[in-house]
């Protein structure tokens, strides 16, 4: 089967063209990803710091034609060898989900396609089954994530949400952010910075340049060097609830207030420097901490981490130790895999709203009407 993936929830123009193999096993396959282009806004919105709706919808309308030609090119394909078309329908921008919800319409009718419609935070989980040893052709029944349950971390711009997985297409939200989203913390924060947008990358840049205390240890740097260690402290909002909410709009609060009482220090590179890496790491503690307290409870046999968060270099190698570490104090009682996807894939693109289409083969139609934008779509 050839799916054609649509992605255009906020402002990231992805389609994507992947192929389908069946296997033998109930619900396998084997998958691969036969191009997957990707049209990036962060120019247009750069400016502004942050996303301006109509901006992006009068970006993917520009683009997504040019995307789906390249796309279709890279493939070897042309539109007639497509069987299934899979369209994000939510959540997200409305501006810029109706821009692919309505090319993907058009092209169905044209060309009597069935659509398939996908939530785009199912599209981020699933992700995580490409990852690196599965990108060419990967097993999706056995040597990827057959263990349920399943804790999916889903960390992106709009989302923060705790997922519990008891299978595939089973999803039941255990926790989520009450106000900020990790990603837009991130973002806001490099806003108060003047870093620039999207923050995420920008802020784990500059906290890269910071010798922190494990470091520090690690490697015996002399005592002299002890002032790198950053003496900045921020707060860990809810760390210490017991359920598995989150929020993120006070550590942003917290930033804004270090800034305005050190006013001499924004111009010093380390202390922009020591800023990025409390934020940073203050964001980490507490997505780890819930999330394998959640593991615990839930007697998880995969973590998944997802979402455009989960490309940061630092959070993702402090899960896998973390993880490791639990499973040593469990003795063994515990044994969970971590699946994160590969880099490219952990940002908004067109394979996984593909994968997520196959997965969802049987909800296909060729009633268009039925195929509706929703902005505030749920994860179910
Ligand atoms: O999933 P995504 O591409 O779009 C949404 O669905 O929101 O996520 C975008 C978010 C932005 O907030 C961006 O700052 C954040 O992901 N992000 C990162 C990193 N790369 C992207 N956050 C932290 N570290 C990164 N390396
Ligand atoms: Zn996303």
């Amino acid at each position: 089967m050839i799916i054609l993936g649509i992605e255009t929830s906020c402002d990231d123009t992805g389609i994507a063209v992947l192929e389908t193999i069946p296997t033998r096993k109930a619900v396998g396959a084997s998958f691969k990803i036969l191009s997957n282009v990707v049209s990036s806004q962060i120019k247009t919105h750069a400016p502004f710091g942050g996303v301006v709706p109509n901006l992006a919808a009068r970006e993917h309308l520009k683009n997504i034609g040019p995307c789906l030609k390249t796309a279709l090119k890279e493939a070897n394909k042309t539109i007639k060898d497509i069987n299934l078309i899979a369209v994000t329908v939510g959540p997200g921008l409305i501006p810029s989900l109706l821009i692919g919800v309505n090319f993907a319409k058009a092209l169905a009718y044209k060309y009597n396609i069935p659509i398939v419609p996908v939530n785009h935070l199912e599209g981020h989980i699933l992700a995580s089954i490409f990852n690196s040893q599965f990108s060419i052709s990967n097993k999706f029944s056995n040597n990827s994530i057959s263990k349920f349950p399943a804790i999916a971390l889903l960390v992106s711009g709009g989302h923060t949400q705790l997922i519990l997985m008891q299978k595939f297409s089973r999803y039941k939200i255990i926790g989520e952010t009450r106000d900020d989203a990790a990603g837009e913390c991130f973002d806001k924060v490099a806003k108060l910075l003047k870093l620039g947008y999207p923050g995420g990358p920008a802020i784990s840049k500059e906290a890269s340049k910071v010798i922190s205390k494990s470091k520090f240890l690690i490697s015996n740097l002399p005592r002299r060097q002890a002032g790198q260690i950053p003496i900045i402290k921020l707060p860990r909002p809810m760390i210490q609830h017991k359920n598995y909410d989150f929020s993120f709009s006070g550590l942003k609060t917290a930033v804004l207030y270090l800034i305005q009482s050190q006013k001499s220090k924004i111009k010093s590179q380390k202390f922009i420097q020591n800023v990025c890496h409390e934020t940073q790491q203050a964001i980490i503690d507490v997505l780890i901490d819930k999330t394998l307290r959640a593991a615990k409870e839930y007697k998880a046999k995969t973590i998944i981490l997802s979402g455009g968060v989960a490309a940061n270099e630092e959070l993702r190698k402090q899960f896998e130790l973390k993880i490791e570490n639990l499973m040593k104090i469990e003795n063994c009682k515990l044994k969970i895999k971590f699946l994160v996807p590969t880099k490219n894939l952990c940002m908004d693109n067109g394979a996984m709203i593909a994968m997520a289409g196959w997965l969802n083969k049987n909800k296909q139609t060729k009633n268009y009407s039925s195929i509706i934008a929703n902005a505030n779509l749920r994860i179910k």
